[in-house]
């Protein structure tokens, strides 16, 4: 037979001492309090609420007890770990929201400093707009081509149909260059006109022949608000049999639908010029009032002064003379060709009042157009 149970003497379970455990749970309230920093509150969380911690230890002790005293000491036990816990996690939030606090001040960006960075540029808009008008034609079945800036004037002018005398031919207010002798007659000018391009493609090609060319063309205009002696243009040549006047119509009319979007037109004006015949100077639908403003004062346009249209550049069904003079039969090909200013092309298309805006290089001016690189 068993002795009976010893009457319940919590002094024989050291570890469950009411002292004890207050001491365990000053300890820890101490330890918590004294963490300087998060990674110190993760030690004192080992210590004092982990596996070997005084408090988990005695909470494994109560079993050990008689039936009898294990109610109190799991309570005074409970109570322990539950105060440890709570300030556990409040020193818990409280370093975080310090820590917090701590990065929003130093890994604070001040967006607002000047940047020494270079920054990375991009291409001019006037670029961009030209390889759009190029990209539309060469889903057409175009080839881009080019030609020298330095130009020789037979190409420039004679075998364009402008004679030496052709009265034509002083309207393009040429920059002649002179050779090395110093004689201005070098034969040589800058371009006027990408239209020598045409010449150079026929002579390069044997027909059909699709091209569309942009490039630097020079005339001796001031620089003004309107005018520039260093331009852009985009000359368009189509040499096939069979081509018509409708032909380049329809071309055109494509060409603005796709820079300017549904809707828009283009029409012909009778004109001259000696390299085409008939000729015809090129309008589009003004793209901001598209025609509404005309005859209606209560609603002018700037674009087109309440025109309705807006003058593109010239056109024509390239002339016969300038088919032999590549070596094409005018009797089996036919062809039409137009040309354009790009500067104006970006002032009607992005409302650009002032072309010296667009050539002076001012960052200022060209980041709106976004950054194509
Ligand atoms: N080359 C002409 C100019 O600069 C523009 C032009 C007119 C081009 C008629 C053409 C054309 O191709 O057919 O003034």
């Amino acid at each position: 037979m068993s002795a009976p149970n010893k009457s319940y003497d919590p002094v024989e379970v050291e570890a469950l001492k009411p002292e004890e455990i207050d001491a365990a749970r000053d300890a820890a309230l101490a330890a918590f309090e004294a963490a300087a920093d998060l990674d110190a509150l993760r030690e004192a969380k080992i210590a004092h609420t982990g596996d070997r911690s005084p408090l988990a230890l005695a909470n494994r002790e109560i079993g050990a007890l008689p039936p009898q005293a294990r109610a109190a000491a799991g309570k005074r036990v409970g109570q322990a770990r539950g105060a440890v816990n709570k300030a556990l996690a409040a020193r818990q939030s409280a370093l975080e929201a310090e820590r917090d606090e701590r990065v929003l001040v130093e890994e604070a960006v001040d967006v607002t400093l000047p940047y020494d960075r270079a920054p990375a540029g991009a291409r001019h808009p006037l670029t961009t707009l030209s390889e759009r008008i190029e990209d539309i034609f060469v889903a057409m079945g175009y080839e881009v081509a080019e030609g020298p800036e330095l130009e020789a004037e037979w190409f420039n002018f004679d075998a364009l149909n402008l004679d030496p005398d052709h009265p034509a031919r002083s309207t393009h207010d040429t920059f002649f260059v002179a050779d090395e002798q110093g004689s201005p007659d070098s034969g040589l000018v800058l371009r006027t006109h990408t239209s020598p391009v045409q010449i150079r493609s026929l002579l390069d090609r044997e027909p059909p022949v699709y091209v569309v060319c942009p490039g630097r063309t020079y005339r001796t205009d001031e620089l003004d608000a309107t005018h520039t002696p260093v331009f852009g243009q985009v000359e368009l040549l189509a040499v096939d049999e069979g081509l018509t006047m409708s032909d380049l119509k329809g071309t055109l009319d494509h060409m603005v639908v796709s820079l300017f979007g549904p809707g828009m037109r283009t029409r012909l004006r009778p004109n001259y010029f000696p390299f085409t015949e008939p000729s015809a100077e090129m309008d589009m639908v003004c793209f901001r009032c598209r025609g509404e403003s005309v005859g209606n004062p209560d609603r002018p346009c700037r674009t087109c002064s309440s025109e309705g249209w807006i003058e593109l550049g010239g056109c024509g069904v390239v002339n016969p003379r300038v088919l032999i003079a590549c070596g094409v039969d005018p009797e089996r090909y036919s062809g039409f060709a137009f040309g354009f200013g790009i500067e104006r092309m970006l002032m009607f298309r992005h409302g650009v009042a002032d072309m010296r805006d667009i050539i002076e290089g001012d960052v200022r001016f060209t980041r709106p157009f976004g950054s194509e690189i």
